[in-house]
């Protein structure tokens, strides 16, 4: 639920019991995508994390920073003073706990604009990472003169198919354990089936999760690019959740299946 002032926590009552009840039933409508062949290989198996973005080519991408300026996660525009982000992101955090960065390529700059937020949705069934509903919407102060990026919806089944490509971005760390981006980097990755998934990452869960990667790794997300963007057809098609390690052969990367909850996220959205 929203934590903020109070007027927007009694505010967002009533919209709780509703997105409950309508996670619920589309959780139980969701069904697993057929099997298909291993995607092709990777254009640059040597780029873990991927090649450097224009912030101008995804103006609706955000870091998400501690208040003392800190990179945590990456986040999307998705309405002028919304932006959507991991449940894990923004758990057991306060309003002014947190920062949104918009404009900002390079980190270790000061452009772009910084926005203080006002409330923090956060997914009422999350627990963990691995048990889904890994969402989170952060409002903010002020609104961005932005572009925002549409969701994915139910009915965009065609940009979740299996071998087709998606591109994820983030400032997340550029090798497993290593040292996160200073500049925004982007990956193309290709969608992997859901049994696939299923039987390589233990927590799979395709009704809620997609996955997405490459059978001899190389290229995938890591720790620092949760709550960013994956996108396809112009759209958001997932946020960045969770992994075994980055970019390890057979171990696709994990991205909340947006589609799932764009009722229930349109709802959060117009509160
Ligand atoms: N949980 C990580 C984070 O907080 C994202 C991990 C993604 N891992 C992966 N192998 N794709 O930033």
């Amino acid at each position: 639920m929203w934590s903020g002032t109070r007027s927007q926590l009694s505010g967002f009552r009533r919209h709780a019991t509703l997105g409950a009840a309508l996670a619920a039933v589309l959780l139980t409508l969701a069904a697993p995508a057929p099997a298909l062949a291993e995607p092709p290989a990777p254009p640059d198996s040597r780029v873990v994390g991927g090649i450097r973005a224009s912030i101008l080519e995804f103006p609706w991408t955000v870091a998400i920073t501690k208040s003392d300026g800190s990179p945590l996660c990456g986040g999307t525009l998705v309405a002028p003073a919304m932006v959507l982000t991991a449940a894990h992101c923004a758990i057991g955090r306060q309003p002014k706990d947190l920062l949104v960065i918009a404009g900002r390529e390079d980190l270790l700059t000061l452009g772009g604009e910084i926005r203080a937020l006002t409330g923090i949705w956060i997914h009422p069934f999350y627990t963990d990472v691995r048990a889904g509903d890994d969402v989170a919407v952060l409002r903010l102060a002020l609104p961005l003169a932005r572009p925002t990026l549409p969701l994915a919806t139910p009915a965009d089944t065609l940009l979740y198919g299996p071998g087709s490509y998606t591109l994820a971005l983030g400032w997340g760390r550029t090798a497993e354990g290593g040292f996160p981006s200073r500049y925004l980097l982007k990956a193309a990755l290709p969608i992997v089936g859901d049994p696939l998934c299923q039987a390589v990452l233990a927590g799979f869960e395709a009704s809620s999760m997609l996955c997405a990667g490459y059978a001899n790794g190389g290229v995938d997300t890591c720790q620092g690019d949760s709550g960013g963007p994956l996108i396809a057809g112009g759209k958001l098609i997932g946020v960045t959740s969770w992994g075994i390690g980055c970019a390890r052969p057979y171990q696709p990367g994990v991205y909340v299946r947006v589609s799932t909850y764009q009722p229930l996220l349109d709802l959060v959205l117009r509160s």
